[in-house]
């Protein structure tokens, strides 16, 4: 009996040296040979930009909502707004003095980044990004090291990471903020404005100048520390783009969270989120303190952002992390 086991193993293995010698011989392509029990299985060495293309393009629902042609970031020759564009924008703003847009867009590119950012979009890029909400179903998660292991990890107004590295992890490329959020960035981390209000914009200049804005609908930091080359600038248009198309005209304006998720889906190929949604008892809070936030979504369509945010979850466009529910 045990002879015969053997024997068998033997020929199993015997047989799957051969297949291996075959597909080695038929494909030009890089082989992988893993030891699995008894045998060796050979899988194609999966080039990373493979897994990162079937996952677009084959869902029309995702199609009809997805414009890869949109704005994303501000630059000088992209800034001037179409006229419906600049009409809903700056109706957003309910803070009195709006000053000239054009006049305050010429100053902003003397001082920051102007140039495309993020177009290289293309089979070979494989870029995956952790977008990291502040949702308390964060806290016991343990995903630090997977949130860390993305090549972008883009996280959202004061979700800190010092004292909770074990479940949001220690690194960040990027950070969504406007002036009433604003807080210190490391040097590594892009500072990316969600600007609602050419007040916003103005802030961005002043606190890297002249830092004599203090105050916006409530004070806001006259400075923060952030490395002024990392500067980006959400683009009106995307705002409005993410408003139509994915909150389909729910709420005034789209949730800061659902931005930045969209943001990721535009300039990552492979989008995971954490930190989103209520924690397993439906309490609203961050995972940092205590304070209810019954929505951020005051303003914003949450109940719908949360559909869309499930159904790009069911067309497999994003992978969500519950945390502990
Ligand atoms: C689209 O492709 C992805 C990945 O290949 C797959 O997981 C998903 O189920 C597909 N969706 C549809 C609607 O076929
Ligand atoms: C501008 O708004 C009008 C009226 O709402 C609409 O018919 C038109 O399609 C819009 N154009 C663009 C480019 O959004
Ligand atoms: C804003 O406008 C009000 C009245 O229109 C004016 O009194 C005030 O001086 C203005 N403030 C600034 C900073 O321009
Ligand atoms: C804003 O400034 C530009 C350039 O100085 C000028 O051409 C334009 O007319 C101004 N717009 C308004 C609404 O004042
Ligand atoms: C600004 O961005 C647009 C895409 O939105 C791009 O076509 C253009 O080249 C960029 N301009 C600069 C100066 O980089
Ligand atoms: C982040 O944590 C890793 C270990 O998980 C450590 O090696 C690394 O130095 C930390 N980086 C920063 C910036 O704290
Ligand atoms: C800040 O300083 C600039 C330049 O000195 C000035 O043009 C601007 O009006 C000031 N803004 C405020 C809010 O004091
Ligand atoms: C969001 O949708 C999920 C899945 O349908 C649901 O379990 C959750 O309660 C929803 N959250 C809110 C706040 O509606």
């Amino acid at each position: 009996m045990t002879t015969l086991l053997k024997r068998f193993h033997y020929i199993t293995a015997l047989l799957s040296s051969s297949a291996i010698l075959l597909f080695l011989y038929f494909q030009n392509s890089e082989v992988v040979l893993k030891y699995s029990y008894y045998s060796f299985v050979s899988e194609r060495a999966q080039r990373t930009s493979h897994i990162c293309l079937e996952d677009r393009g084959n869902s029309s629902w995702f199609s009809e909502r997805y414009k890869p042609t949109v704005p994303i970031l501000l630059n000088s020759t992209n800034s001037e707004l179409h006229p419906n564009i600049s009409s809903w924008w700056k109706e957003l703003q309910d803070v009195p003095n709006v000053s000239n847009y054009t006049e305050v867009v010429d100053q902003l590119f003397s001082l920051f980044p102007d140039k495309e950012h993020y177009s290289d979009a293309g089979p070979d890029r494989c870029r995956t990004c952790a977008v990291v909400g502040n949702s308390g179903n964060l806290l016991g998660s343990n995903y630090g090291q997977q949130i860390d292991s993305n090549d972008f990890v883009i996280r959202i107004n004061k979700g800190p990471t010092e004292d909770y590295e074990k479940d949001v992890g220690n690194k960040t490329t990027h950070r969504i903020l406007y002036p009433e959020s604003a807080v210190d960035l490391d040097d590594n981390t892009h500072l990316v404005l969600l600007p609602i209000k050419v007040l916003d914009l103005q802030w961005l200049i002043s606190a890297f100048t002249t830092k004599n804005i203090t105050q916006t609908y409530t004070k806001v930091p006259s400075t923060i520390k952030a490395s002024k080359d990392k500067v980006m600038i959400l683009h009106p248009e995307f705002i409005r783009y993410v408003h139509d198309n994915w909150a389909e005209g729910h709420g005034r304006y789209p949730s800061t969270g659902f931005l930045t998720l969209i943001f990721a889906l535009h300039i990552c190929d492979k989008v995971k989120v954490f930190g989103f949604g209520a924690t397993s008892d439906r309490n609203w809070h961050h995972y940092y303190d205590e304070t209810l936030t019954l929505f951020e979504y005051g303003s914003h369509g949450g109940d719908f952002e949360n559909k869309t945010i499930n159904q790009l979850h069911q067309e497999n466009k994003i992978l969500m992390y519950k945390g502990l529910t």
